[in-house]
C-alpha cells in the first residue's frame, strides 16, 4: 500500500512509521561526522531497536552500545557485531554472556571491575574494559535525566579514582548529555579535561555517551567537528567514540492514532483515542513534555476550552491522568480521523508497555522513493497472553 506521508490518511489503525528517507537522511548526518571528526559513533539501543531497520543502519555504522544482556544480545545476534556495553550493575549470572556479545564492557565502580573482569576476559579475552566517570558537570535541566546530580550512582568521580589506573582498564566512559548542542559538550569537555586528563596517558579510548542531538536542525556540526579535530591534536593516542541514541531516530516518523469517541466534562472537551500516553508516549508524562500533533497548535497555558476545537487527548487505558491538555485544531474533530503524534520513535518504541493488555500500535516503515508501507510488526493479545505464560 502506498502511503500519502501529509496525512497518512490511508491508516486507519495505531501505527509507528519509521520514515526511511529520513532515517536515512540521519544516518547520513552521523556518518559523516564520524568520519570528517576521526570518531566512531555507535547506535544506543536504549533509544531505537527497531532491529528489522538494521540492514539500513549497517550501510553507515558498524556498531552499537547495549544496556543490559537482551541489548547485547541484539546486538551480536541481529546487527552483526559485538556491543560496547554499559551497565550501572552487572551480575554474577549474566556477566558471561554478556562479554560474550561485548567488545568493549564498562563497569560503573571499581568493585564491579574487581569482582567481574576475569570472568568476562575468560569468557572473551579480546574484550576492552572502560571505567565510567563522572565528571560532576552536567548541563541537563530535567532531574531524571541528568547522571551528575548529587548522590549519583554513575561513575567514579575524581576524587575516588586511584592515581594508577586497574591494569586491564583501557578506557574512560563518560555519559552527561541530552538532547544537548555542541556548545554543551564543547564546556563539558572542558571540565571534563580539566579533571581526568591527568589519567588520559593510561587510556586508550575515551566514549562521549550519548545526548548529542546532531541530527536536529539547529545542531551545530561544525562546533563539533573542529572540537574533536582539536581534541584529537591534544591527545592522538585517544580513539573516540560516541553513542548518541535520539540523534539517529530523531524525528523518523510518528505515531498514528485515531479519534474514537469525543466526551466532554465542565466545558472541558476529550477526545478518547486508541492510544495511550502511558503505554505508547511514556516519556510525555514522565519528562513530561508536550508532544506536537499534525495540524494542531499546543496550548500550555491559560486553557480556555469555549475557545472552538480546544481538545484534551485522553488516552484508552484505565489512568485516570492518562491525558494530556491541550490541542487546538481547525476543525471539530470527527470519530475515525487521524491524530499524527510528531517525532515518535526514538525512546517511545522502546519504552512501551501492554498495561491494561491495550492493542500495541504497529510497527510499519514507509519506504524511501516508492512509500509503500512495509509492516515490521503487529501485535495481538497473543503477545500480552504470551509475557505471563
Ligand atoms: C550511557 C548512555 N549512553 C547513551 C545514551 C543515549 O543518549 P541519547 O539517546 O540521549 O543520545 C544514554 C541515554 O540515557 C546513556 O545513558
Amino acid at each position: 500500500m502506498k502511503i500519502d506521508t501529509t496525512t497518512y490518511k490511508e491508516i486507519n489503525r495505531p501505527m509507528y512509521i519509521i520514515e526511511e528517507a529520513r532515517l536515512r537522511n540521519n544516518l547520513r548526518i552521523i556518518s559523516n561526522v564520524a568520519k570528517r571528526a576521526d570518531v566512531e559513533i555507535i547506535l544506543a539501543f536504549k533509544a531505537y531497536a527497531l532491529w528489522k531497520t538494521f540492514p539500513i543502519f549497517r550501510e553507515y555504522i558498524s556498531s552499537t552500545t547495549a544496556s543490559s544482556l537482551s541489548e547485547a544480545r541484539l546486538a551480536f545476534d541481529k546487527f552483526g557485531s559485538k556491543a560496547h556495553t554499559f551497565s550501572p550493575a552487572y551480575t554474577d549470572y549474566e556477566i558471561e554472556e554478556i562479554a560474550a556479545c561485548s567488545s568493549h564492557l564498562t563497569f560503573n565502580s571499581l568493585t564491579q571491575y574487581e569482582r567481574l573482569h576475569e570472568t568476562a576476559r575468560k569468557q572473551n579475552p579480546e574484550i576492552s574494559f572502560g571505567l565510567r566517570i563522572n565528571p560532576e558537570y552536567s548541563e541537563i535541566e530535567t532531574d531524571i535525566y541528568n547522571p551528575c546530580a548529587p548522590g549519583t550512582r554513575f561513575g567514579v568521580s575524581a576524587d575516588k579514582l586511584p592515581k594508577q589506573l586497574p591494569e586491564e582498564i583501557d578506557g574512560f566512559h563518560c555519559h552527561c548529555h541530552c538532547e544537548n548542542g555542541s556548545d554543551v559538550f564543547v564546556r563539558t569537555l572542558a571540565h571534563i579535561e580539566e579533571i581526568f586528563a591527568g589519567w588520559f596517558k593510561q587510556i586508550k579510548w575515551i566514549n562521549f555517551g550519548g545526548g548529542h542531538l546532531m541530527t536536529r536542525k539547529d545542531y551545530d556540526i561544525e562546533l563539533l567537528v573542529n572540537t574533536l579535530r582539536e581534541f584529537h591534536n591534544r591527545y592522538p593516542w585517544l580513539k573516540v567514540i560516541m553513542e548518541p541514541g535520539s540523534a539517529f531516530g530523531w524525528q523518523t516518523g510518528p505515531l498514528v492514532a485515531q479519534v474514537v469517541d469525543v466526551v466532554e466534562d465542565k466545558g472541558i472537551k476529550t477526545a478518547i483515542l486508541n492510544v495511550s500516553f502511558s503505554c505508547h508516549m511514556p516519556d510525555c508524562l514522565e519528562m513530561p513534555y508536550h508532544p506536537a500533533v499534525r495540524g494542531a497548535q499546543t496550548i500550555e497555558e491559560d486553557i480556555d476550552y469555549s475557545v472552538p476545537y480546544i481538545y484534551r487527548l485522553g488516552a484508552n487505558s484505565c489512568l485516570s491522568g492518562d491525558f494530556m491538555s491541550a490541542w487546538q485544531f481547525d476543525h471539530e474533530l470527527q470519530i475515525g480521523e487521524n491524530i499524527v503524534f510528531e517525532d515518535m520513535n526514538h525512546y517511545t518504541t522502546v519504552k512501551t508497555t501492554m498495561f491494561n493488555g491495550i492493542s500495541h500500535p504497529t510497527l510499519a516503515m514507509v519506504r524511501e522513493n516508492t512509500n509503500e508501507l512495509e509492516i515490521l510488526r503487529e501485535y495481538s493479545p497473543k503477545d500480552y497472553i504470551e509475557r505471563m505464560d
